[in-house]
Parts: structure tokens; sequence; C-alpha cells
């Protein structure tokens, strides 16, 4: 309960122009200010530097350029370009080779073939150096498109791509196993978006229990997946089947947010699992950003904190 009203108050803040101009204004002025803690800059060097420890400590990372539901096509393009020069800079700076995207930063809302091209022309570019692209999933209104769009080019033999499911949506078991069947690559996450009643569960228990299922699912039956979660329970249950199945340890993988929970990630590397960081950056920062303050309002403690402490 407490959780979806959080949830509901931070997304209706997300839409606020003047908190956003505010916030963008403040939020990642320097090294201490408030949003540093979630969002590793505005810039993909900012972002390559965030990166480095994160390898240094022996975890991987993906990085994230912020960005969704542009309006224009022209926007779309600044996107997608904006993609192709990340890949190069990745390249040069020798990190590991994994990006993740929305296909509503590349124009889904405007006109799927041209989000389809743009999504086209960054996995060509990907594909050549190597890349691994992970298309984050959106809210319930882009989750069938999105799969058909990860579909066709799957069809299209581009297998440097895979996809995100929400164990909040009930239907994601069933797209797990299409998934599975496919041998694409998931991410298994809850979901960070507020969902209608009609499309998704509105009990977290049922989210908690639909997120193992799946996830047992895609270590049994999947392809490398990616078990992306905080919560204890839901990494303790993955680490107790992948035991009782003898899933070796390098056939999946635990994927965290930057900044949140830094002292699992470094226990699960300390074990020996996998642990990927997803590093988000960009100068779109402030919806992700309350997103995350929506899942944890105790993260409110945080900002204000960085804010005081500019003073
Ligand atoms: P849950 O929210 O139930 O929290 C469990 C515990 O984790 C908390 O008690 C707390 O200890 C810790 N925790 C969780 N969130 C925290 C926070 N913000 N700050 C501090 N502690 C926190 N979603 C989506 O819809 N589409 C996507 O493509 C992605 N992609 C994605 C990639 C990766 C790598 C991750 C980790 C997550 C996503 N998500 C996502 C977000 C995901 O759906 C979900 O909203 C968050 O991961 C929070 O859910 P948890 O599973 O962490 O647990």
């Amino acid at each position: 309960m407490i959780q979806t009203v959080s949830k509901t108050f931070f997304h209706s803040l997300a839409g606020s122009n003047q908190l956003k101009g505010l916030a963008s204004k403040y939020g990642l002025r320097n090294e201490r200010s408030f949003a540093r803690r979630f969002i590793a800059g505005e810039t993909v060097e900012e972002a390559i530097e965030a990166a480095r420890p994160i390898e240094a400590a022996g975890m991987s990372q993906t990085l994230d350029l912020l960005g969704e539901s542009v309006a224009s096509i022209a926007e779309a393009d600044v996107a997608t370009r904006a993609y192709l020069t990340v890949i190069d800079k990745i390249v040069a700076a020798g990190i590991g080779r994994n990006i993740s995207l929305k296909l509503t930063q590349l124009g889904l809302t405007i006109d799927r073939a041209t989000c389809v091209d743009n999504l086209r022309r960054i996995l060509d570019a990907a594909g050549k150096h190597d890349f691994f692209v992970r298309i984050d999933m959106e809210n319930s209104p882009f989750t069938q498109v999105t799969l058909d769009v990860f579909e066709t080019m799957w069809q299209q033999d581009y297998r440097n791509a895979g996809i995100v499911l929400q164990s909040c949506l009930p239907r994601s078991v069933k797209d797990a196993k299409r998934m599975n069947e496919l041998g694409a690559r998931v991410r298994i996450v809850k979901g960070a978006y507020k969902e209608p009643r009609a499309v998704a569960y509105k009990d977290k228990a049922q989210v908690d229990a639909a997120f193992m299922e799946i996830a047992k699912l895609l270590m049994s039956e999947g392809t490398y997946p990616a078990i992306a979660t905080h919560d204890p329970a839901m990494i303790a249950a993955a680490r107790a089947h992948a035991a009782q199945h003898k899933i070796p340890s390098d056939r999946f993988e635990f994927q965290m947010l930057y900044g949140i929970r830094r002292d699992l990630q470094a226990q699960l590397t300390a074990e020996g699992f996998r642990v990927r960081i997803y590093v988000p950056f960009g100068s779109e920062w402030f919806p992700y950003f309350m997103r995350r303050l929506g899942e944890r309002p105790a993260n409110i403690g945080f900002v204000i904190r960085g804010i005081l402490s500019e003073r």
C-alpha cells in the first residue's frame, strides 16, 4: 500500500516541468550534488569514469543514455546518433561493451518503422564491435510492441540484443517461455512503472512470487538470464535455485542499479557471482531519478542531505 502511494506520488512529480527544470539545474552540478548517487553524470565521459571503478572491483556494467518518449523524429534521430557516439567512445575507452536503451527514445511513440530503423542502426554498429544491447522494458502500453520489435530483429539474425520482462505483469510468464524458446537473453525485473489494475498485479507478494517463478524458469531453461533486483529475498531464492539444480554461477548474472545496495553488489562479487551494474547518465535523468525515489522514499534522505550539504 505505502509502496503504491509513493509510486503514484513520485510518478506524478516526474511529470512536473517546473520541478524538472529546478532539479536539472542543481542535481548533477558537482560531485556532491543530490542526484549523483544514482546518475553517473550528464556526459558519456562521466559515465565511462563511473564504469572504471565498477570494473576494477570485479563487476561489469551496462551504460544507459537516459531518455524516453521523444516528441519528434528529429529527436529520435539525435538520440540514435548519440548512442552511436556512445558506442565509439566505449570502444575507445576500452571498457566492457554493453549498453541499455529504450524504444520510445528511438521514436516508438511517433513511428514504429523509424524506431526499427534507428534500432537497426544501433545494432549494426554494436554488432561490428561485439556489443550486447539490452532493450529496456517500459510501461505496459509498450510491452507487446517492444516484444514484437525485438522478435522482428531476432528473426533477422540480430543476436546481439536482449530484452527485459517485468514480473508485475501476469503475462510475463508466457513471454519468458517464448524468449526461452528463441534462446534470447532476458533480464527479469519487478517493474518500475505505475500500472493499471487491469494488466498488473497490485499485491507486492504476487509480484515477488512471479519474479521468482520467472527467474527460475530463465535460470533452468533460458539463455544467460539477468536477475535484476536489490531484494535480498529474491537473490537468496535465485542462489538456492542455482545450488539445488547445479546451475554454475557463470550461466546467469545478477544486475543492480548504480548507487543502490552497493554493499550487496560487493558481497555477491566477493562470493564469486557475476554482478553487472546499470549505469545511467545523460541530461534527461529526471524521470529515472523520480522512479528510484518512488521505489524507496527513504532515499529522499540522501537527496535532502545532498541539497543541504551544497549550501
Ligand atoms: P523492491 O523494490 O521490492 O525492493 C527490495 C529491497 O531492495 C528494498 O527493501 C531495498 O532494500 C532495496 N531497494 C530497492 N530499490 C531501492 C532504491 N531505489 N534505493 C535503495 N534501496 C532500494 N524496470 C522496468 O520496468 N524496466 C526495465 O527495463 C528495468 N531495468 C532494470 C535494470 C536493472 C539492472 C535493475 C536492477 C532494475 C531495473 N528496473 C527496470 C527496475 C525494477 O523494475 C525495479 O523497479 C527496481 O529494481 C526495484 O525493485 P527491486 O527488485 O530492487 O525490489
